[in-house]
């Protein structure tokens, strides 16, 4: 089988094809979704596949670790060197991403409370990824709302995914790429994506903080913001605004930046992607490439 579709993987030590990697039924992932993961995307390049902004997931990693209280069982260097072990175990052609999964590990028995004296299960796997074509960004995608129900620790990127893959099922029977979660009246995120709208040509961004998983494309699209002389505010959004908006779009690792262009089957502005979109894929683009330049100078 090739490695698209039998990866190598990383299990505890140990590298081998991903059909053969196995945990014990009694790992804390597997028992109570006790546990983190990230999910960063490679790029290919003449070089090989490299990473984009690797420092900032790496640091949301040991955040979202130490707010679960599981030791970070690498320092960044360490995951620096598993991630280019990986890269290499898993040479092919297009973009891809890395993810990396951390549990609080195998426990003897099944118990709530922390077990003492446990090693955390530590997981890495290279997955080929497409990212969203010429054509799909040129028309759009289509979004549906729903009312927010998880816990309020979503700023923990957490492996407990239930309430987020109701919300990615959602989308999936209503044809929709997304659903853009509310709370309270007042916009949340993506079933695994940020959201944004534009109003009058002004960005804004639903507020950090435990209601929202802070994507490291956040801190990005404000940088881009700031490089397109394009005004941004990070405050509440209420569902009025939302479907009042200008322009809506979603960020994440595997989406990048991406147009929604109808919200509950209406149009959303003037059912295009609009200028600010435009604006911020365009920087986008700008941001990857020189960090992608400094990757290959580094690889000379
Ligand atoms: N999800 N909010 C949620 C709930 C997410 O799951 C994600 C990413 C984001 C965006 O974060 P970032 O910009 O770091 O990708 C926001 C990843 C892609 C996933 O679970 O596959």
């Amino acid at each position: 089988m090739s490695h698209e579709l039998d990866p190598i993987v990383y299990l505890n030590g140990e590298w081998g094809p991903l059909s053969e990697a196995r945990i014990p039924v009694l790992d804390r992932g597997f028992i109570f979704g006790d546990g983190v993961y990230e999910v960063v995307p490679l790029y290919a390049t003449p070089d090989g596949r490299a990473p984009f902004r690797l420092t900032q997931h790496l640091a949301r990693l040991t955040r979202s670790l130490g707010k679960i209280r599981i030791h970070n069982p690498f320092d960044d260097a360490g995951w620096r060197a598993l991630i280019n072990q990986a890269i290499d175990a898993n040479k092919g052609e297009g973009d891809a991403l890395v993810y990396l999964h951390v549990t609080r590990g195998v426990a003897k028995r099944r118990g709530h409370a922390f077990p003492a004296d446990i090693t955390p299960t530590v997981f890495v796997m290279v997955n080929p990824l497409t990212f969203p074509s010429a054509e799909s960004r040129a028309q759009g995608a289509r979004a549906v709302t729903a009312e927010d129900k998880r816990w309020l620790h979503c700023d923990i990127k957490s492996i407990s995914l239930l309430g987020n893959v109701l919300m990615a099922q959602h989308a999936a029977e209503n044809d929709a790429l997304e659903t853009i979660q509310l709370r309270d009246g007042l916009l949340t995120e993506g079933s695994s994506s940020n959201v944004w709208i534009v109003k009058s040509g002004k960005l804004f961004g639903a507020p950090r903080g435990p209601r929202i998983l802070e994507g490291i494309r956040y801190a990005l699209v404000e940088e881009l913001a700031l490089e397109a002389g394009i005004a941004f505010e990070e405050r509440e959004i209420t569902e009025a605004e939302l479907r009042d908006a200008d322009e809506i779009m979603i960020s994440s690792a595997t989406k990048e930046v991406m147009p929604i262009t109808v919200l509950d089957g209406a149009p959303v502005g003037d059912g295009q992607p609009g200028a600010v979109y435009a604006a911020l894929y365009d920087a986008y683009q700008r941001a990857k490439a020189r960090e992608l330049r400094q990757f290959s100078a580094r690889a000379e």
